[in-house]
Formats: C-alpha cells, structure tokens, sequence
C-alpha cells in the first residue's frame, strides 16, 4: 500500500514530522508511507487558478489521488489550522475531479503545549468534510508537551506515544482495507 504523508508544519525540526515518520515506521509491513512537500504551493488566487492548476497543486492532487490513502500530522497554529496547510487544501478542493473523495486519511497532531492540537484536528475534520474525504474517526492521537517525547534525532522516546500511534495505524489499515471493499462495491452497483 502507498500512503501520502502531509506535514503541516514547514519546519525543519519539525515535531509533527516526527510523527509522520513514527506512523510511517508503524505501518512500515503493510505500507509504505512517502512525505510530500507541497512547500511550493502558492497562496490560492482563483485568478491564478483560472490559468490552470499551478504545477505544485497538480503534483499534490496526483500524489492524493493516487495513494491508497492520506496521512495528516499537524500543529495547532492559534487554535486552528495552519494557514500554509489550510491552504494547500483549498487548492486540492478546487475542480469536479476531487482527488480526496472517499480516500482514507488519519489525522495526528502534536503540539509544545499540554493538549497536543485538540483543536487543530476538529477543524481539519471540518474542512475535509467538504472534499467527502472518508476520515478515520478513532483512536484520535494527540501529542502533548512533543519536546519532551523525540529526541534530537526524531525518535520517539515516550513509549505511550509509540503505543497510541501504533494502536491509530492498526485502526487505519483496516480502514483503509474496508474502504477499498466499499470502492469495489461501488464500482459494481
Ligand atoms: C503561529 C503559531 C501558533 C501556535 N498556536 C498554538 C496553539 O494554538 N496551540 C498549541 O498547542 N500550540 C501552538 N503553537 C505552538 C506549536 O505547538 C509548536 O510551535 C509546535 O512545535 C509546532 O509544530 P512543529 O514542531 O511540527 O513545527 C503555535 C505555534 C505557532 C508558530
């Protein structure tokens, strides 16, 4: 299986890229998960759109559509999304061909702060309503206080934290199985 990874952080010592690579280590046996940058995507201008899909945007909307499914680790910027992020998905959202409907995708967040994103993930959630993406619903991960759980070399050094992305990405790959059951039967009706 071909996963997406998406960071929502730009940083380069990243935690939330940390998480990323532990899932990605997690899932490691089923699937193979692969970061996409999409650093280079410009702030949306539907002006800009109407001269076609910038080149960035095409190769984000390609890498979603042809994954077997989405991951998303993300930072809470000021109790909500990432504008970077937040952006990137309103490009993917533009266009009758949605490259995020009906594909699988987990959330994750970690934060410096004690509530690990709790807030970033409800409005992600919000958002990818709108693309009639099919998202994991539980275990919901948070990574509180990520200073203290990866090192300097983005190991995780917090064994409960190792647990609770294990168990999320267990949970993820049967849905992504019984999603691809539902996408057979579909395509049979
Ligand atoms: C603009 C900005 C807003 C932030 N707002 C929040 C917030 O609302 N909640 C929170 O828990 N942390 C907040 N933080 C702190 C982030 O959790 C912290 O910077 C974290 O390391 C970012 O994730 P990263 O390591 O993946 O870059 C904010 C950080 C920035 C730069």
């Amino acid at each position: 299986m071909n996963v997406i990874g998406l960071c929502g952080s730009l940083r380069g010592q990243s935690f939330n890229r940390m998480l990323l690579q532990l899932a990605g280590q997690c899932l490691q046996a089923a699937a193979s998960v692969v970061e996409h940058d999409w650093s280079a995507i410009p702030p949306f201008n539907a002006d800009l759109m109407a001269k076609g899909m910038p080149s960035s945007v095409r190769a984000l909307r390609e890498g979603i559509r042809s994954a077997d499914a989405v991951l998303i680790a993300t930072p809470e910027y000021n109790f909500s999304i990432p504008g970077m992020l937040k952006n990137a998905l309103d490009w993917v959202s533009r266009g009758s061909d949605q490259p995020l409907l009906h594909k699988p995708v987990a959330i994750l967040s970690a934060s410096t702060g004690p509530l690990g994103g709790a807030r970033v993930q409800y409005d992600l959630r919000k958002v990818l309503l709108f693309t009639n993406a099919a998202v994991l619903s539980k275990p919901e991960v948070f990574v509180g206080q990520a200073a203290d759980k990866f090192d300097d070399h983005g190991k995780c050094t917090d064994q409960a934290t190792r647990e609770f992305v294990q168990a999320q990405m267990h949970a993820f790959l049967e849905y992504i199985r019984w999603q691809q059951v539902q996408r057979m039967a579909r395509a049979t009706v």
